[in-house]
């Protein structure tokens, strides 16, 4: 099915939803040292979405074989790449990375957004590769024009990657946003050559798509495995990793970030 385009008054009420979402990040990132639980994390997060009026999306989310998702956030550390379940047994230690992502529905429609952050003073390659996910996301936002397809998105983000010399997750995808939290299209971090098994619709951007865009990046090896809990997925050689993500919107005067404060 191709993606839903979406009118100027739903473009609104998915602006409001993305600043619910910033807020929360705001909040979030203030309170981000050493000695925080990833628990507390969550629960701030699922504050600001209350006070907001607005819902959590991954809470109860069982997609396949999952069990249902237990939390607002989820809460990656270091080599944790995605579905970190917050636990009040995980603090935060100087040094650590994290990589909070949350979505909120609000008035019928979502809002999804991921950053990494610093835990007190981290390593230089840490903070690199923290820069060169946030300069992917760039490239991949830049990229999001009409004239494009979804395949100038993804190859803009494997391009920055590969210039500052890291991998890209290659089984996790951007998505349409909307009135679901997943929607056409998928947006890749990587674009597979023709005889690749992995084959995603190369859609044309039109004014009134709504995508998240969030480049996972890999200091190692990008060979991925699952843990036992069902859902944290983390790098098999430990290597570190970073994730930022917005939801934009492609527009006549270029791309929209819906995710912004
Ligand atoms: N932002 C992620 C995504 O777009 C988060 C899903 S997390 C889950 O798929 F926990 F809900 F699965
Ligand atoms: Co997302």
């Amino acid at each position: 099915m191709a993606p839903v385009l979406k009118t100027t008054d739903e473009l609104k009420i998915m602006r409001a939803a993305g600043r619910i979402v910033a807020a929360a990040h705001e909040e979030m990132r203030r309170a981000i040292a050493p000695g925080l639980t990833t628990k507390a994390l969550d629960t701030l997060a699922l504050t600001v979405l209350r006070d907001h009026g607005a819902d959590p999306c991954f809470l109860g989310y069982a997609p396949g074989d999952h069990p249902p998702y237990p939390a607002t956030i989820t809460a990656c550390i270091n080599q944790e790449l995605v579905h970190g379940i917050p636990s009040a047994e995980r603090i935060l230690e100087e040094g650590d990375i994290v990589s909070v992502d949350v979505a909120c529905f609000y008035q019928g429609y979502v809002g999804d957004a991921a950053f990494t952050h610093p835990v007190g003073e981290i390593s230089r390659s840490a903070r690199r590769l923290m820069k060169a996910t946030e300069n992917a996301l760039a490239a991949a936002i830049a990229a999001s024009v009409v004239g494009n397809r979804i395949s100038d998105v993804a190859k803009a983000t494997a391009k920055s990657a590969a210039r500052s010399g890291y991998s890209v997750a290659r089984e996790y995808t951007g998505h349409g946003v909307g009135q679901a939290m997943h929607e056409e299209p998928q947006v890749p971090n990587w674009w597979p050559g023709k005889k690749s098994k992995v084959q995603w619709q190369d859609y044309e951007l039109l004014p009134g798509m709504t995508y998240a865009i969030e480049p996972m990046l890999i200091a190692g090896r990008p060979d991925l495995m699952e843990l036992a809990d069902g859902w944290t997925v983390v790098t098999k050689d430990g290597s570190l990793t970073a994730h930022f993500e917005h939801t934009v919107a492609i527009s006549e005067d270029g791309p929209l970030v819906l995710t912004l404060p």
